[in-house]
């Protein structure tokens, strides 16, 4: 069907180039392009040899030129954007430029500001209109499938969906005293931002890791959860109508807690430069630098995640629940991809995501949210690409 420009070479854009490579109906073929050449190269190497035909080049997509020129050469239908959210907007300009669709899994947060919101995305939005092109925002797992579990919520089990619950379990152990599963700066400036959650027409702001609840996970069992700011209740809150409340929970162990305690209280995790021996170094990029790599991660991880959204609301004048969740085993992932679960349960479904829009059943011009787009056929592909997805009519409700 046609070809997919893959921008990123970490562990989550691992995860996408297998994924591509699983569906070559659709993607033919695929560039994998990042800083560094040699990631980009190693990647193809190893997934060259079947139906999709692999290449790699190096961009730095800071810089919107060089992607252009990168576009202009690969001739792809669609940019895949999995590198950081930092370069959304320079993506965004050069698919503008050049009439290419556009795919992310994280939304634009300023380099020097640990502040992500959805504005600056959805202020392209009359632009990708005019060009006749689209640009879907947030098609990892959250955001992502967990918006798209809201969107078939709405659409099978609900007239109004009044609360939503989202819960991000990781059980996995990697054996290190702390890592991140993701890439390190982006992961701890979200966990160190206050949180926040949308009730009766309004976000309401909380200290970081202030609100704690245990949950009784299937298949992972007891696990203390806190809650946080997570970017797709902005755009839930506008999609879901009559929405009364949204909150988003992670797990973390008390071990976890208090090396980030300790990181913050020595001034690790801060985002300000600071001059070291005549340089000036932002003490969080430090800190990434020493951390391990997360695509290291895979081999290491046991264990499951677990990730869903539970729902309340009326159903033909009746109150319901309803819990709809993925299971995800950390080294069933590795053995098929060489990426653990955090990496996996984004990369699929930013293929998914990119898959829906070049085969037409997602394609329309401008910028849109996963939930805003008919959610069958990418529930149907999650069963078919990994992530299947399980439901509950009688979930443990959050208090
Ligand atoms: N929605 C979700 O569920 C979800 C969950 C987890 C992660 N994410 C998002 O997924 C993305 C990737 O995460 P990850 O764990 O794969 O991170 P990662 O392992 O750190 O990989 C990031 C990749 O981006 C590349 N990159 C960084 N700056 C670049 C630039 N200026 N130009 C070109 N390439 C650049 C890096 O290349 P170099 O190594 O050469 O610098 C690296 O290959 C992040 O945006 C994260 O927020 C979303």
């Amino acid at each position: 069907m046609g070809k997919a420009l893959i921008i990123g070479a970490g562990g989550v854009a691992s995860v996408v180039a297998h994924k591509c490579c699983q569906n070559p109906e659709v993607f033919e073929e695929i560039c994998i392009a990042s800083r560094t050449l040699s990631k980009c190269e190693a990647l193809r190497d190893k997934l060259q040899g079947g139906k999709t035909k692999v290449s790699a080049a190096q961009v730095d997509a800071d810089h919107t030129e060089e992607l252009v020129a990168l576009i202009k050469k690969e001739k792809p239908d669609i940019v895949i954007h999995v590198a950081l959210p930092y370069q959304d907007l320079t993506i965004m300009d050069a698919c503008l430029e050049t009439g290419v669709d556009y795919v992310d899994t994280a939304n634009y947060e300023p380099l020097d500001t640990a502040k992500f919101e959805y504005k600056w995305q959805w202020a392209y939005r009359e632009k990708f209109e005019k060009a006749g092109i689209t640009a879907l925002l947030g098609s990892g797992f959250d955001p992502g499938v967990t918006s798209v579990f809201s969107a078939y919520a709405q659409k099978h089990y609900f007239d109004e969906i009044h609360t939503i619950d989202i819960l991000d379990a990781n059980a996995g152990d990697h054996g290190y005293p702390f890592a991140t599963n993701f890439n390190p700066e982006i992961n701890i400036r979200e966990v160190t931002a206050n949180g926040s959650y949308f009730e009766n027409g309004k976000f309401i702001e909380t200290e970081p890791m202030s609100i704690k609840r245990v949950y009784n996970f299937p298949e992972i069992g007891e696990k203390d959860m806190y809650l946080l700011h997570h970017e797709e209740m902005e755009s839930l809150a506008l999609n879901i109508k009559g929405i009364k409340r949204i909150r988003f929970w992670m797990t973390f162990s008390e071990k976890y807690l208090t090396h980030l305690r300790v990181l913050e209280n020595v001034g690790m995790t801060s985002i300000e430069p600071i001059d070291f021996e005549g340089k000036q170094i932002v003490p969080l990029q430090f800190l990434k630098a020493v951390l391990p790599d997360p695509a290291s991660l895979g081999p290491r991880t046991k264990g499951k995640t677990n990730i869903g959204c539970i729902f309340t609301g009326v159903k033909d004048g009746k109150e319901k629940s309803y819990y709809v969740y993925n299971v995800c085993d950390h080294e069933e992932c590795y053995a098929e991809v060489g990426s653990q679960a955090v990496s996996y349960t984004t990369g699929v479904p930013a293929m998914i995501g990119a898959a829906m829009v070049m085969t037409g059943k997602w394609k329309k011009p401008g910028v849109y949210n996963v939930e805003e787009f008919d959610p069958d056929p990418f529930m149907e592909a999650l069963n078919k690409f990994g992530l299947p997805w399980q439901e509950s009519f009688a979930p443990d409700l959050v208090d």
